[in-house]
């Protein structure tokens, strides 16, 4: 099973999603592996992602020192970011893998090239299920109806919704779980309280978004 986690954003807690359900998974007798084919920023997410994972077998095939969108920074690299590439690559590691977990750069409309943004590779990667993870504060109602709008608009299924706490809350941090229910926008698989940088989600509500991905 192949599963693709987005975000509305960057620094929403993809790779905090990605860590955690390849842990509960992993901690089930789950084969899991979670990847990441294109990282700006240096490789701090490749490096928490492949100790989630026990290990990777080979590098990822597009990594950018530069703290920029990694259009630019391919750009800049004078490399071009090819989906093709990335989807060979997430194949070759998913190989002897139950379950591949694969985190975007960015959010679901980051471009990768001046062609191509990280829907479109959603799109090649055919993923069974994707999860969109978005912060639990003011806004966040417009952005994830956003996100849906576009996402059927492009055909690319309903994403399972998780909420995670900011470090700082708002007064409506707590509230749009509920509102976005009420408002019909989504149902949503699961809300991260905001823990301690190296303290591990709560396993009842990982299990709850490994269910609502069916793996559960
Ligand atoms: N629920 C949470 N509790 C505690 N820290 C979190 C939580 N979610 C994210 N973080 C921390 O916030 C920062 C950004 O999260 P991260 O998962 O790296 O975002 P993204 O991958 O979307 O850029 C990281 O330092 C991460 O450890
Ligand atoms: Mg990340």
């Amino acid at each position: 099973m192949r599963i693709v986690v987005c975000g509305v954003g960057t620094d929403v807690g993809k790779t905090w999603t990605c860590v955690a359900l390849t842990l509960w998974l992993r901690n089930r007798g789950t084969r899991c592996i979670a990847l990441k084919p294109v990282e700006s920023g240096g490789d701090a997410d490749s490096r928490a992602l492949e100790q989630a994972s026990g290990f990777h077998v080979e590098p990822p095939p597009y990594r950018f020192e530069q703290p920029i969108g990694p259009h630019l920074a391919a750009q800049r690299a004078s490399v071009t970011i090819d989906l093709q590439t990335c989807v060979h690559w997430v194949e070759r590691c998913s190989d002897g893998y139950e379950v591949t977990i694969v985190e975007m750069a960015g959010g679901l409309f980051s471009p990768l090239s001046n062609q191509h943004t990280n829907a479109d590779l959603l799109k090649k990667l055919a993923a069974d299920a994707w999860i969109a993870v978005a912060v639990d504060k003011l806004g966040v109602l417009h952005e994830l109806k956003a996100l849906l709008i576009a996402a059927e608009a492009l055909a690319l299924g309903r994403p399972v919704v998780v909420l995670n706490a900011p470090l700082i809350p708002d007064a409506s941090t707590g509230t749009n779980g509920a509102q976005l229910e009420s408002l019909g926008t989504c149902q949503v698989g699961a809300s991260f309280s905001r823990g301690q940088p190296d303290e591990p989600p709560a396993k009842a509500e990982v299990g709850r978004l490994a269910a609502a991905l069916g793996l559960a």
